[in-house]
């Protein structure tokens, strides 16, 4: 029996199972039934929990864009692979074929190779959800180079740090963006960004909004006319099935942003299983994932795990509210999307709006819709499966990481009950551990501690660039022998997992990920700040947004905090980018600390949240009377 389309919850415990019974032989089936490889495997998985070491379908050899594009070629060639629907809706959607899609990625691949990218070598894509986005980074993978795509709402500082940290050779960008009613110049960014990035060679522009930018002489060359000379055929690069494959930066709780690497085999693997599987794809199925390939979710279903799959994967360059609260509805009419993967945000923001919106598309071809990247509330789960899916398609709650590659807790649709705010049983694999403080197992049902997995799965990040100490301590160090997510988690008497929130210093805010860190060190930046403490606390839309104390330098200052409110945003916009921009700013004498000069973010979480009345014992504080200041003067 093929395993590979898990259609009866039956069937899932069985498959389940099967697959934690046996991962090695589990996984190897799929891998064989389901991929092209140029050469086996010798050990299908090793690994070492001490040293953070995992290897899986070792000394394999195979080319990812083989399994996501060549072997499509027979049987579906003239499918669309990539349907892209541009920001203005009077432009037209531009249908990709397997077959185009080929030939772009060739001739994209044979420019790279042209510019003298090598195999191993990074190249930093920096682009709007345009078709090139995803065109180079097949590119990259087609001859063994390494992607690390920078999302595009990132500041030049953020590309700058990003660019130096992983020593990327080349940059692919655009001369600018469209974002529904604004133009914004993307190359003005990268250019100042390589103002300090030795390691770039060359800049490659794609010409998207036929804007007159700046163009330095030598490094700096316009896309278009050297893929009109490129050669349409380009030989796929032999590659480990452990060779990296992109890295891709995410925040952490402190330092800098960490560049997670992910490596080919197991990440296509579980990435095209967990597609088919969550999703239910079914060949003449239309999928949309509302993500940014600039994040992980893009990657892993945008791109690679519905192309494994030889799926049609839609791409919109757009945002929800252009030219009006009903475009995702509009575009889900028009292009009959039957799998529809978005954010728990965007939920919200679309049902502030009321249903007027929904109701005027014709959403019947939906049949699976998706949450990711935060827990979904009460409320937007069911505005989500009344209004959008009508009560006939079910929700998958989707838990996962850009450290994970793919889906890991997640319910299968048309098998698993769903359970609003619930994102239920661990996928095919998968081994979720709940612990305590004292590193102890939680076992049986009702209870609730920190999520951990306890063992490896195929797409699992294998180290941090550069970096792999960092991996080991802030992943395998906390428990022996799991990987610690970072997440708390309850588990309810039958079993379903519901994650309750981040349990370190990761605030999400409209689903992206945010370290308060970078965060504070831009604040402190400011000639008149001393010092400052970032927290979470609840918003209607983004679930969480910011709120900062901040502490100046001279008391006595008579500057006018309206300004000096400003002027913290713009740091923190030109440092990081506008998404970790605060809501809110108190100007406070002093911050809560403990007697080892620790900040107490939790005293400041209960204020900002509004729940003085929980704020626990103050009385270890070395500075206890700050507190009833702070409370005084909330903001
Ligand atoms: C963090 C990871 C997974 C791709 C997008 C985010 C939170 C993600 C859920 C969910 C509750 C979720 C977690 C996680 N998160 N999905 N369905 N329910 N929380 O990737 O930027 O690496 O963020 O997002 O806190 O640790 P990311």
């Amino acid at each position: 029996m093929s395993n590979y389309h898990i259609k009866q919850f039956e069937e899932y415990f069985q498959v389940y199972r099967k697959s934690v019974r046996n991962p090695e032989q589990f996984w190897e089936e799929i891998a064989e039934e389901h991929f092209t490889w140029k050469k086996r495997w010798s050990n299908v998985l090793s690994y070492d929990f001490k040293k953070a070491e995992f290897k899986w379908f070792e000394d394999a050899k195979l080319n990812i864009t083989e399994n996501c594009i060549d072997r499509h070629l027979h049987t579906r060639g003239d499918k669309t692979a990539i349907l892209f629907q541009p920001n203005n809706p009077d432009e037209e959607a531009e249908h990709i074929s397997y077959r185009h899609l080929h030939e772009r990625v060739c001739k994209l691949a044979n420019v790279l190779k042209d510019k003298g990218v090598k195999k191993g070598d990074v190249v930093c894509v920096y682009l709007p959800m345009i078709p090139e986005l995803a065109i180079s980074i097949l590119a990259c993978a087609r001859i063994g180079a390494i992607h690390s795509v920078i999302f595009a709402g990132f500041s030049a500082t953020a590309i700058s740090s990003r660019i130096n940290d992983c020593n990327a050779k080349m940059v692919i960008t655009s001369d600018g963006s469209y974002r529904g009613s604004k133009t914004i110049d993307l190359k003005g960014i990268v250019d100042e960004a390589l103002n300090d990035t030795p390691s770039i060679e060359s800049v490659l522009v794609v010409n998207r909004i036929n804007s007159d930018v700046y163009m330095k002489e030598g490094p700096d060359v316009w896309l278009q006319p050297l893929l009109d000379d490129a050669y349409a055929e380009c030989t796929a690069e032999v590659m480990d099935a452990e060779d990296p494959l992109f890295i891709l930066y995410t925040s952490g709780s402190t330092g800098k942003p960490k560049g997670m690497v992910h490596t080919i085999g197991g990440y296509m693997v579980y990435t095209a299983y967990t597609f088919k599987n969550v999703f239910q794809y079914r060949d003449n199925d239309v999928f949309w994932c509302t993500a940014d390939i600039g994040w992980i979710t893009g990657h892993s279903y945008i791109v690679y795990g519905p192309l494994a799959n030889g799926a049609t994967s839609v791409m919109f360059e757009g945002v929800p509210s252009y030219p009006d609260y009903g475009r995702f509805w509009d575009i889900v009419e028009k292009h009959k999307v039957t799998q529809f993967y978005t954010a728990p945000t965007a939920i919200r923001a679309l049902a502030k709006q009321g249903s007027e919106f929904v109701e005027k598309y014709d959403l019947s071809s939906l049949k699976v819709l998706g949450s990711v990247g935060e827990p979904i509330n009460e409320e937007a789960w069911h505005w989500y499966d009344e209004n959008v899916g009508k009560k006939k398609s079910p929700i998958v709650d989707t838990w996962w990481q850009t450290e994970t590659g793919g889906i890991m807790i997640t319910p299968i649709p048309f098998s698993t009950p769903t359970k609003p705010t619930y994102a239920t049983l661990p996928f095919i694999g998968v081994q979720p551990a709940l612990m305590d403080e004292n590193g102890q197992e939680l076992k049986g049902n009702q209870v609730e501690g920190r999520l951990c997995i306890k063992f490896p799965w195929p797409a699992m990040a294998r180290t941090i660039w550069g970096n792999h100490k960092r991996y080991q301590d802030t992943y395998f160090s906390a428990y022996d022998n799991m990987y610690f997510t970072g997440d708390g988690a309850l588990r309810d008497e039958v079993g379903y997992y519901r994650i309750t929130g981040r349990v370190d210093d990761v605030i999400i805010v409209s689903g992206h990920n945010l370290g308060t860190a970078p965060i504070e060190d831009a604040i402190n930046e400011h000639p008149a700040v001393s010092e400052s403490a970032i927290v979470g606390f609840p918003h209607d839309v983004k679930g969480n947004a910011l709120y900062g104390y901040v502490t100046l330098k001279d008391v006595g200052e008579s500057r006018d905090h309206g300004n000096l409110r400003m002027e913290i945003n713009q740091l923190i916009t030109d440092r990081i980018g506008p998404i970790a921009k605060l809501d809110k700013i108190q100007f406070t004498e002093a911050l809560p600390k403990t007697r080892s000069g620790k900040i107490m973010r939790r005293i400041l979480r209960k204020i900002a949240a509004n729940e003085t009345d929980q704020l626990g014992d103050t009385s270890t504080l070395l500075n206890p009377e700050v507190v009833q200041d702070i409370i005084n003067n909330v903001k």
